[in-house]
């Protein structure tokens, strides 16, 4: 029993750290996306619905704090300066194409 107990609480640290943006939410970053229109020259220089610009093999973005950074950059490109929790929460929703940990 105690075995069991200590399998099931490895199992759910391993989940907790393996989300790289524990304080995003990725609803409201998906709303952000959607809201401040991110795709828009992302589909202009890639086509379909954008997206493809996140898996390219020479993607920008390597771990979680490349990720961040090119918010940033990319909500200048909306004239929008993001809180850091937006940049979390959008770095949440993003992370369904970058599975970072
Ligand atoms: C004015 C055009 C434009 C808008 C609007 C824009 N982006 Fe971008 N985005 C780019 C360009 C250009 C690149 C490629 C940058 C590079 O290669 O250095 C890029 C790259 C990215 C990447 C990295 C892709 C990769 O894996 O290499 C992310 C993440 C990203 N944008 C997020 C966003 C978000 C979030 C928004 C909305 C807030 C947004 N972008 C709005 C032009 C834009």
């Amino acid at each position: 029993m105690r075995m069991i107990a200590l399998l099931l609480s490895l199992t759910l640290t391993e989940t907790v750290s393996a989300n790289a943006f524990p304080g995003g939410d990725a609803k409201a970053g998906q709303r952000l996306f959607e809201q401040f229109k991110c795709n828009s020259c992302h589909i202009n220089m890639y086509g379909g619905d954008g997206s493809a610009i996140f898996t390219r093999p020479n993607s920008k973005v390597h771990n979680a704090s490349e990720l961040i950074a090119q918010i940033g950059r990319c909500g200048g490109n909306v004239d929008k300066e993001f809180s850091a929790k937006d940049e979390q929460d959008i770095a949440a929703y993003l992370n369904r194409y970058y599975h970072l940990k």
